[in-house]
């Protein structure tokens, strides 16, 4: 088999699913600023140990953040198991700085594992493949390292780079037996040199793919996933950050590659205790749509906070996406490029057998579909199935458009119904 064709037979569930959770927590959600304030700020480890040392998420509960994913309608999470800054959710045998040695004491990767697995979610595992606590990780001369160009880290260059390597596919491989089925890896990411085989990329992925052959992987370690021949380490999607590529992601043939975009509910990754900016749910709803319309799936994050909780705007938002989900979902799952362009009322998305019309603001009577390629044989609206007529209104002669076929749908005053926006399923046939 190809590695697209195993890459396409890999991510079928995933593509289906379409909508998951990323959860940025660590260290850092003590200072509440920026997972890279330690960069950003220079920060030493001995100044950073402070919040080693006063890790203690007392609301720690991740059974409470499953059963949100849930509600939300996310098929699957992404938790970040360690960061750049190198510390560990999880208990490994390879480092003391874990978890497990700050006041919280236990493995909470495990944890969370074990709470979204049960409520059926998949379970993702971010996994930084920079480490700014290891002495082995390049430090002076390296791009990002908090000690770069600092004198007093001038022989931590990296020298025995592969004492690190070895550490992180210990690691890996950790994270990929001790708590059974893991169904995404998600490492983080390749720049300049650092990149590729500098990972032992091959290696790497040969070892994750023995221990589960299932296993999808992000394409953040190297290599080019849009190539015709691209390598074993670049990855089984692509992953926007913050953006939704305006045509989907294909190869360089054309052909569509699964991705998927990761985007926060407010300007930041971990928690931040000032931003306050945080997208509606009518903005997620139509980024989702947008991404399910192009072939791409969202992941969405929140940041919970030093003693554990999601913050209260977060849970709010992504419980009113769940409403909205639970009643137009099917235009979701299992969904993904319509084969027509983008409509004045917004975004289209298919299913098996059916359009789906994602319409946010029209008030007018009538919904006009142009050059529809199949054959549409009725219509309902999702949300509660009710039959939408199909038939032309009687003054359509004057507005055909010639050379163009349209299709009406006649519409309830969408006004009046989910100011989130309303999906008619338009039922077609195949062949026209
Ligand atoms: C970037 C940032 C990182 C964040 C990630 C999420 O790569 O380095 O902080 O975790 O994006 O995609």
């Amino acid at each position: 088999m190809s590695i697209q064709s195993e890459r396409a037979k890999r991510t079928e569930w995933y593509c289906h699913d379409r909508f998951g959770m990323f959860i940025h927590w660590g260290l850092y959600s003590i200072p509440a600023e920026n997972e890279w304030l330690r960069s950003h700020k220079r920060i030493s480890n001995k100044d950073y140990q402070k919040y080693f040392d006063s890790f203690d998420p007392v609301n720690y509960d991740p059974k409470k953040w499953a059963k949100l994913a849930k509600e939300a309608g996310m098929k699957y999470a992404v938790l970040t198991t360690k960061h750049h800054d190198g510390f560990c959710l999880f208990d490994s045998q390879y480092t003391d700085y874990k978890a497990t040695n700050t006041p919280a004491g236990r493995d909470l990767v495990r944890e969370y594992v074990d709470a979204f697995r049960a409520e059926g979610i998949k379970i993702g595992l971010y996994y930084s493949l920079l480490d700014w606590h290891h002495p082995d990780y390049p430090a002076y001369n390296d791009l990002h390292h908090p000690m770069r160009g600092n004198e007093a880290y001038k022989h931590q260059t990296g020298e025995h780079f592969e004492r690190y390597v070895e550490y992180l596919h210990g690691q890996v491989r950790e994270l990929l037996t001790n708590y059974g089925k893991i169904d995404i890896m998600w490492f983080d990411f390749h720049y300049q040199e650092m990149t590729g085989e500098k990972w032992e990329a091959t290696r790497l992925v040969k070892m994750a793919r023995e221990i589960n052959p299932d296993l999808i992987i992000d394409n953040r370690m190297g290599g080019d996933i849009t190539s015709a021949e691209p390598e074993i380490y670049s990855g089984d999607f692509g992953s926007p950050e913050q953006m939704i590529p305006a045509g989907g992601m294909t190869d360089v043939n054309g052909v569509p590659i699964p991705w998927e975009t990761c985007i926060t509910l407010n300007d930041h990754w971990c928690y931040n205790a000032n931003d306050l900016n945080y997208k509606s749910a009518r903005n997620v709803i139509n980024m989702l749509m947008e991404c399910v319309s192009k072939g791409g799936n969202l992941l969405l994050n929140v940041g919970p906070d030093a003693r554990g909780n999601i913050p209260e705007k977060s849970i709010e938002i992504l419980k009113e996406v769940g409403e909205w989900m639970r009643l137009n979902g099917e235009s979701v799952y299992g969904c993904g490029i319509a084969g027509i362009p983008k409509h004045d009322f917004g975004r289209i998305t298919k299913g098996k057998d059916a359009l789906y019309l994602y319409i946010q603001d029209c008030c007018s009577e009538h919904v006009a579909i142009y050059d529809c390629p199949y054959e549409v044989v009725g219509a309902r609206l999702l949300c509660d199935g009710r039959e939408l007529s199909t038939d032309d209104p009687w003054n359509v002669t004057s507005y055909t458009v010639p050379g163009h076929t349209v299709n009406f749908v006649r519409t309830p005053p969408f006004a009046k119904l989910n100011s989130n926006g309303n999906v008619v399923k338009l039922l077609i046939k195949q062949s026209k």
